[in-house]
């Protein structure tokens, strides 16, 4: 089979190098690509969202299976495109229609399907510009902390959590007349807040049957102990420690299992992954979030212990057979971490020589924001390189991820130290 693999972060180089290890895949591509993807695969220079581009590729290079890595191309209704096309219908594309992407598109209508298929939330309301003098009375009734979300996309920046009454209608305020976000705040999602430790679990569904894949806990934030700015995430850990067996089918049964009959029920054309952002309160499990797709770099974590062959995971979920495969989970823990461009996730500058990559041994390199210059990998992003690593536990993987993130340089590289540090709080 003839494989494109569309994004250039470390969760597209994480499906192309598990996919390249498929007897299945005879030629592999990806758009628009890394260094890293340019190893194993062909990278083609066309964006996520040129879709007429993309068209021109798969025709061209005989594409069988198109697998599509972030959430805007999805939004942007890259399924039904293909559908809709007498020469692509017949490809195969991994992901959500429109109509199943809004689940991430769009908090409110992910909060009114959370709602029709009673799946454990966060109380909430939503409000518009009319209704702001509303939205700042509501406010009024709950207590602090103060949950805003902006409805519609903004690249991972929309949630805002807020200590002071005045300060959170001040910030509705901003997002609904003064579009803080932009079109994505034209609605903003009012929640509750919820007191607990996250964690995600990740689901592939055909539309009727679906696979829980291994959990994964991310590090959002840029400093130490979860402090600073949100990024695309700094790290990540597989399986979440304190997801036992008593949380797991809590949530398969309250949340996964609904979830993929709602999409069935509502008639959704649904074909890819779930990921599920989960907070557990008193070791209940309650969904702060759908994303349409697999985590950055969550990915890095939760693929390389699936031992079934990706690309017959793939084509199963396509033709909707899941139910034929089982699934077979490498029991030990992985570990990423990821290694930075300075200032991110605020300003940073490019075009740094890497060097260290080819000293990095009992690891895999999953590159994420880099690129070739005059024959040398170079960084080329915010978050630039993922140093994912197996072992008995993630203390074991998570030691030899940093001996060999400590193997590499550039130009102002940062990373975190203390991935998995609110582990131990736990009683991991
Ligand atoms: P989201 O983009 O919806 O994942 O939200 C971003 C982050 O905000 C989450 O990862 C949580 O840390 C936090 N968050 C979102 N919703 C809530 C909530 N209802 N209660 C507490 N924290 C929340
Ligand atoms: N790591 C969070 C995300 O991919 O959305």
């Amino acid at each position: 089979m003839n494989i494109l693999i569309l994004g250039s972060g470390g969760r597209e180089h994480t499906f192309a190098h598990q996919v390249a290890k498929s007897e299945k895949c005879t030629n592999l591509f990806v758009a628009p690509g890394n260094a890293g993807t340019g190893a194993i695969a062909t990278n083609l220079a066309i964006s996520v969202n040129d879709f007429d581009a993309i068209r021109q590729a798969v025709l061209e290079h005989k594409i069988d299976m198109v697998v599509v890595g972030p959430e805007d191309p999805l939004v942007n209704g890259i399924v039904d495109y293909f559908k809709a096309d007498p020469d692509l219908k017949n490809v195969m594309i991994i992901g959500p229609s429109a109509e199943g992407a809004e689940l991430e598109g769009s908090k409110e209508r992910a909060k009114e399907f959370m709602s029709r298929h009673n799946i454990p939330t966060a109380a909430y309301a939503s409000f518009d510009r009319d209704s702001l003098d509303a939205g700042k009375k509501f406010l009024e009734t709950l207590e602090p902390p103060y949950v805003l979300k902006a409805d519609g996309l903004a690249a991972g920046k929309g949630v805002l959590i807020l200590d002071s009454l005045e300060e959170a209608k001040q910030e509705l305020e901003n997002m609904l007349a003064h579009s803080k976000f932009g079109a994505a705040s034209a609605k903003v999602v009012i929640e509750e807040f919820l007191d607990g430790i996250e964690l995600s679990v990740f689901v592939l569904t055909d539309g009727m049957n679906y696979k829980v894949l291994p959990t994964a806990k991310d590090y959002k934030r840029i400093g130490e102990g979860d402090t600073g700015l949100n990024t695309g995430g700094m790290g990540a850990i597989s399986p979440v420690p304190f997801a036992d067996e008593d949380l797991m089918k809590k949530i398969e049964s309250r949340i996964v299992l609904p979830t993929v009959n709602g999409i069935k029920e509502e008639g959704i054309d649904y074909k890819g992954f779930i990921f599920i952002g989960l907070i557990k309160v008193n070791n209940e499990p309650y969904v702060i979030e759908y994303n349409v797709r697999m985590g950055d770099p969550e990915t890095e974590v939760v693929l390389p212990r699936i031992k079934t062959d990706l690309v017959e995971l793939l084509k199963a979920t396509s033709r909707q057979e899941l139910n034929r495969l089982k699934l077979e989970i490498d029991p030990r823990s992985a570990t990423t971490v990821m290694v930075v461009s300075g200032g991110y996730p605020e300003a940073y500058e490019k075009g740094k020589k890497i060097s260290g990559i080819s000293d990095i041994s009992g690891s895999v390199v999953f590159h994420a924001g880099t690129a070739i210059k005059d024959g040398q990998v170079v960084t080329n992003g915010g978050r630039v390189i993922a140093i994912t690593s197996l072992g008995d536990d993630f203390r074991m993987a998570l030691k030899k991820s940093y001996q060999n993130v400590e193997k590499l340089s550039f130009d102002r590289m940062y990373y975190r130290t203390d991935i998995g540090f609110d582990l131990s709080q736990e009683g991991m």
